[in-house]
């Protein structure tokens, strides 16, 4: 299994007799760095782990890119599939969006530290975590303002802040929606300026559109909540 020099450090600080000891600090510490930027020595980087992800999926009332990660530690397939290896998932999420320079080594202290953190909150959730992309980017049917008003708090205000102000948004590089997005496509027709919302949803960063926004997947944003979304935006496609 692909997560087994992982796991193979954390065996042998049990064999050494102060496994207790060791993990608890080494999992205090991992608890430290998923809720930190210091993953990625950017300076462009956006992102805590936290940002993007729950450790179990009730934690919160936001709704999250990322799966739930309590029991990632178990799972045999990551990244809607195209993982198998725990190591590598956190270093493509580090990679693609927390714009970090290199991946981080299994031996390094601070995977290790990583690892046990991730390990503490077993089992959680052991199955694998559907993960549907929309390649295929399609009109979507008109939707509900006052449902989108709160859809837009839950999935998009925790990164870009209040609608219209930004206000709370991550940091200055997150446009303010709508305004930002609409005067970066002055000259698209109506109909396409909905369409780059809802490709910018569904692919992220992905597809050649670039960035580093996380792409939602139709698990985590039906259709029909991403319409309510752009009702309360105000982009009608009209
Ligand atoms: C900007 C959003 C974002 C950030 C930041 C981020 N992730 Fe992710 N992560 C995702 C998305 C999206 C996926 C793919 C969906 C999924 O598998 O959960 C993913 C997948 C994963 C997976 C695979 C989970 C599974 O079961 O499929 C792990 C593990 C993971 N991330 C860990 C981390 C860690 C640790 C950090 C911090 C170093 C991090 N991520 C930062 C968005 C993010
Ligand atoms: C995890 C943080 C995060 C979340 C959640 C998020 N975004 Fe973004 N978004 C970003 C960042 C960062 C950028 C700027 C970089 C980029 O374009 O990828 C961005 C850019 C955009 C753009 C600009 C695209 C362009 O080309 O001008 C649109 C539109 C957008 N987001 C819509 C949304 C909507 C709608 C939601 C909620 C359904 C949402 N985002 C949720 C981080 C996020």
């Amino acid at each position: 299994m692909s997560r087994s020099p992982l796991v193979a450090v954390f065996l042998s600080l049990a064999a050494a007799g102060c496994a207790e000891d060791l993990t608890i600090s080494a999992a205090d510490h991992g608890r430290d760095l998923y809720n930190s930027k210091a993953l990625s020595s950017s300076s462009l980087n956006n992102y805590t782990c936290a940002n993007c992800h729950t450790l179990e999926r009730s934690d919160g009332g936001l709704r999250y890119t990322g799966g739930p990660l309590a029991g990632s530690t178990l799972r045999s397939s990551l990244w809607g599939g195209q993982e198998n290896d725990l190591l590598r998932s956190i270093n493509a999420c580090r990679s693609y969006f927390m714009v970090a320079p290199e991946p981080l080594k299994a031996d390094d202290p601070d995977a290790e530290a990583l690892y046990a953190f991730l390990k503490s909150l077993e089992p959680g959730e052991p199955e694998p975590i559907p993960f549907t992309v929309v390649r295929m980017i399609e009109p979507i049917a008109r939707g509900d303002a006052t449902a989108g008003a709160l859809g837009y708090t839950s999935t998009c205000g925790y990164c870009h802040g209040t609608m219209h102000e930004g206000l709370g948004r991550l940091s200055e590089r997150v446009p303010i929606l709508p305004e930002d997005t609409i005067e970066e496509h002055i000259n698209y027709t109506p109909r396409d300026l909905r369409l780059v919302f809802i490709e910018k949803v569904r692919h992220g960063l992905f597809y050649g559109y670039g960035g580093d926004m996380p792409p939602f997947s139709t698990e985590v944003l039906s259709d029909a909540e991403l319409a309510d979304i752009l009702e309360a935006l105000g982009i009608y496609g009209e």
